[in-house]
């Protein structure tokens, strides 16, 4: 466990490059099992659930190797199907294993995943999508036992484009016999880049992006090499520290089209927004003006992944904000952690009403989940004195050395463990 010391009165200034992204690296790691050939990953984040996917596959039978930038993951030696709970138990992302190991085993065993307590987080939509798919499924005693060695393509319509749903099925596709038609389905950008991952193996998958996605039948990838997308979640985070510091901040390696709802707010509240090709450039001059009205929402949506990050800026902003949180039912835990700090906020069943105030103090508070401790971060460089964030290696499950990076933009950050 750390807790991280942040020092207030920071103003953030300079330029800073991207990360790899947790939310794709997360679903590729998870298809290398499909491919029973070495696979090397670039730019995949050094993070703590990347970390603990590895450990997994490792579990698996997979060998796993880092060298530099390459990470190399070769799934010819993996036997087995059984997930480890612990481990499973850490992390969200361990269900996406569910759709791969059952297409490459015919069998699975899973206990249900852990992850941010941001909500109830139920996995019906993506064991009904595996049952479409010809796989019996029995739960019992705390895990999921899947039986699929005869997968065939179905159309499955999902009652919510729920992210790992589309993603489970897409990898659970992919070797099953026929096509499959995933309807409804999330057009999140990292499912686009699930796609081109899939692709560069050898798989034939289409539609990622859009509502419709078209998974044929391919018995066998092989290996490739593939560049992760940048982390378009953590370059927001970055760009939020320069508006509620009031500083000027260069975020290289970003794709701009994948942030603009929240381009369009960093706007609304007085920033200067420059984009270029491959980089976003923020400049806050004075107080930032409230925001009227934002509503969390599947992609193309503003992303619920940055709520806690525009929550805090909009707490030190001119006049009174709403955000109504629409995808998790219990993502507003980082508002009671704000008002220790002087901070200003109604929570009305999923709804938060935000009134600015002048300044913020530094005091003790707890990271309860990944996105709202990265807020409190950039809340406590705002405050005046040091802020201490209890349970801060929540934030390392997605932020890859976030304390230099602080540090390369004139804030700083200590880490005690
Ligand atoms: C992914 O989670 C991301 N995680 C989350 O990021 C992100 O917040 C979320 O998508 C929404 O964008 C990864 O990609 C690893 P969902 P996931 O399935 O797949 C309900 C972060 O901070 N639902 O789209 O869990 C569910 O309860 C994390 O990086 C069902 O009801 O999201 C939720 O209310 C946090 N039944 C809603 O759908 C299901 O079977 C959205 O969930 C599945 C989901």
């Amino acid at each position: 466990m750390s807790d991280w010391l942040v020092r207030g009165g920071a103003v953030l200034r300079g330029t800073v490059s991207v990360q790899g992204s947790k939310n794709a690296a997360l679903p590729i790691l998870a298809a290398t099992l499909l491919t029973e050939e070495p696979v090397t990953l670039l730019n995949c984040p050094r993070i703590r659930d990347v970390e603990n996917m590895l450990r997994i596959l490792e579990s698996l039978g997979c060998t796993v190797k880092r060298e530099g930038d390459a990470l190399t993951v070769d799934s010819r030696t993996a036997s087995s199907f059984v997930l480890p709970t612990a481990l499973s138990g850490e992390l969200r992302s361990s269900i996406f294993l569910l759709g791969s190991v059952l297409a490459r085993f015919g069998e699975a065993d899973a206990p249900y995943p852990g992850g941010c307590e941001i909500g109830n987080r139920p996995i019906d939509l993506h064991l009904a999508g595996l049952r479409r798919l010809n796989a019996s499924i029995e739960e019992r005693d705390g895990r999921i036992r899947c039986r699929g060695g005869n997968l065939s393509g179905a159309v499955v319509d999902l009652d919510y484009p729920s992210v790992g749903a589309t993603e489970n099925l897409m990898l659970a596709a992919c070797r099953a016999a026929g096509e499959t038609t995933i309807k409804n389905a999330a057009c999140e950008p990292e499912i686009v880049d699930l796609e081109k991952f899939l692709c560069a193996c050898g798989f034939r998958v289409h539609g990622a992006g859009t509502p419709t996605i078209v998974i044929e039948s391919v018995k066998r990838g092989h290996g490739a090499t593939f560049r992760i997308m940048p982390d378009r979640i953590v370059a927001g985070t970055y760009l939020l520290g320069a508006a509620i510091t009031g500083g000027d901040v260069t975020v290289t390696g970003a794709q701009p089209e994948t942030v603009d709802t929240l381009l369009y707010r960093l706007k609304e509240c007085g920033c200067i927004v420059t984009q270029r090709a491959e980089s976003l450039r923020v400049q806050a001059g004075g107080r930032l003006k409230s925001v009227g009205f934002t509503a969390t929402r599947p992609y193309p949506g503003f992303p619920t992944d940055l709520q806690p990050q525009l929550f805090a800026a909009l707490s030190t902003a001119d006049g009174t904000s709403v955000i109504a949180e629409n995808v998790f039912e219990n993502r507003f835990r980082h508002a009671q952690e704000l008002k220790k700090m002087g901070a200003e906020n109604r929570i009305v069943d999923r709804t938060a009403i935000i009134t600015g105030v002048k300044r913020l103090h530094g005091a003790q508070v707890v990271a309860h989940d990944l996105r709202g401790g990265a807020a409190l971060v950039l809340a406590g460089l705002k405050a005046e004195g040091e802020t201490r964030i209890l349970r801060a290696e929540r934030i390392e499950r997605g932020y890859e050395r976030m304390d230099s990076v602080i540090a390369q933009l004139g804030g700083t950050v200590t880490r005690k463990e």
